[in-house]
């Protein structure tokens, strides 16, 4: 009791002192908040006089919403990701990465090794996957007229004959022979699109004349049909491509939102638990806009120097968490030669990023092991070269033409359209192994889709639609942010327009 009179004799001799007028219902009310103090402060400092109950409620609740406030921005401060105490898990799988082993010289002998080095990896997977008998070409001959036969092939030519028939010329090693697709055969003509030069591919006929096969089914090499592999944690894998950075229509406000992002800056609770999983981060390619990669590109640069984009690029990357792994290829506008296999980017580009743990510089295609999961990163060029060699597949489905490369399993499924290639002593476009996750970009357009087991994406950019893009009809899909729970293998995409922060969940789509 003595203590209630003495505080409320302080609370009205402070006031006093404030020169404001306190009644025994306010005072008995401040007598009740522990921050009587300041309250009373604020309230002369506003000019109040005589401070009623009405007041004072007002001011009480005004302050309590404003320390609300202040604990959402300390829990900003406080953003305690768990990918951070936990030890990443991956490798670098150096066997399929060309960066510093490139040592063709391109003569005509290097061409041929590294088609028949191609010839012997996809004929071996044809063999194991499917239940053909193949015989060698040379002794296609000896075979009686109507008899049925198995053949492996090279595609070396592929035309439509008088009649209308689909005629391919195949090779082996040693040997040639025609494979024929009648015309009246519809399903087998629409499974012959497919077929395009310098494919591998299994053929069940029938012989016919001297070298000929009438055509009865076609093989692929292909991803065997499995279920998706998961794993037993939330841990997620991200990705981003086309980034441009130099070029006056690089998204650098709505990149910067990414990067606020990543490190948990304006986010809920929940939205930031998802956040602090994500260790692994997939940068495909493009990362800079290049100087002289088409006509006039020169007036479309704010950054007309290479080593001043990969300056700001690496600005840009080195607000990343240290925490997540960074897996970056090189893209046709980088510093790299653009033939492929393209080796990773040198370190005289990123001087500042090849000193940290976290970032890794990888080729293009090259193959990453995560988790015990493969991801297969490639920036995709051979995509539009195939696009453009069939009817069926569109730059604004960016998967299906992965899905076609996976079936092919060649990341050169065409010599001699307008993507270059090195000749290396090894074959590193032939997809060797069965990837879990396939990470491209190169498309400018998003993309995702599951087929036999493996999660396919594509980011799309972080590029406005450029002039020639217009005059083709292009529009890019800009912003997004896929992220891959491994546990899962769900896709949330995040989207970073002009305002705010979207999310979507876009699903596991089958094929
Ligand atoms: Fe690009």
């Amino acid at each position: 009791m003595v203590g209630e009179i003495t505080e409320a004799k302080d609370v009205l001799n402070f006031a006093e002192r404030l020169g404001v007028v306190l009644n025994k219902d306010s005072t008995q009310l401040l007598l009740n908040n522990s921050d009587w103090k300041n309250i009373l402060e604020e309230l002369a400092n506003e000019g109040n006089f005589f401070i009623t109950t009405d007041i004072l409620e007002k001011k009480i609740n005004r302050t309590k919403l404003s320390s609300v406030v202040t604990e959402v921005e300390v829990k900003k401060a406080s953003f305690i990701a768990q990918a951070k105490d936990r030890a990443p898990n991956f490798r670098v799988m150096e066997e399929y990465d060309v960066t510093g082993k490139s040592n063709s010289s391109g003569k005509v002998d290097d061409f041929l090794k590294l088609f028949r080095n191609k010839y012997e990896l996809l004929s071996g997977m044809l063999k194991n996957r499917h239940n053909l008998n193949p015989i060698p070409l040379k002794t296609l001959s000896s075979v009686s007229d109507k008899e049925k036969v198995d053949v492996i092939g090279m595609v070396s030519k592929k035309w439509i004959t008088k009649k209308g028939h689909t005629a391919f010329e195949l090779e082996d090693l040693e040997h040639k022979c025609i494979a024929l697709v009648m015309e009246k055969e519809k399903e087998l003509i629409d499974k012959a699109q497919r077929v395009i030069e310098d494919n591998v591919i299994g053929v069940k006929g029938t012989k016919w004349g001297k070298d000929f096969i009438i055509v009865k089914e076609f093989y692929w090499p292909d991803l065997p049909i499995k279920a998706s592999k998961l794993i037993n944690e939330e841990v997620y894998s991200g990705c981003i491509s086309d980034l441009h950075v130099g070029s006056n229509l690089f998204y650098e406000d709505q990149f910067k939102k990414l990067l606020d992002y990543l490190n948990g800056k304006n986010l809920t609770k929940k939205q930031q638990e998802r956040v602090g999983k994500i260790q692994y981060l997939f940068v495909v390619g493009d990362n800079v806009a290049g100087i002289g990669v088409y006509p006039n590109q020169f007036d479309e640069l704010i950054i007309k120097d290479v080593y001043g984009q990969y300056e700001k690029f690496e600005e840009l990357m080195l607000q990343i968490p240290e925490y997540i792994q960074v897996f970056v290829c090189p893209g046709q506008h980088d510093a790299v030669r653009r033939a492929e296999p393209q080796p990773g980017i040198d370190k005289e580009f990123v001087p500042r990023l090849s000193k940290l743990r976290n970032f890794h510089f990888i080729a293009s295609p090259s193959w990453v092991e995560t988790e015990g999961l493969k991801n297969l990163v490639y920036y995709g060029p051979s995509v539009h070269d195939l696009i453009s060699s069939v009817s069926f597949l569109s730059m604004t489905k960016p998967e299906e033409a992965m899905i076609e490369l996976l079936k092919k399993r060649d990341l050169m499924p065409k010599y001699g359209g307008k993507n270059p290639y090195v000749p290396e002593d090894k074959d590193y476009m032939v997809i060797k192994e069965e990837p879990d996750i396939v990470w491209f970009g190169d498309v400018h357009h998003k993309g995702y889709a599951t087929y036999r087991g493996t999660t396919i994406i594509n980011s799309g950019c972080w590029e406005g639609q450029t002039d020639f893009q217009k005059k083709i009809g292009h529009i890019p899909t800009v912003c997004s942010f896929p992220i891959l729970n491994l546990k899962d293998r769900m896709i949330n995409e995040i989207h970073f327009s002009k305002e705010t922060v979207e999310r979507k969940i876009e699903g596991n789509i089958q094929q």
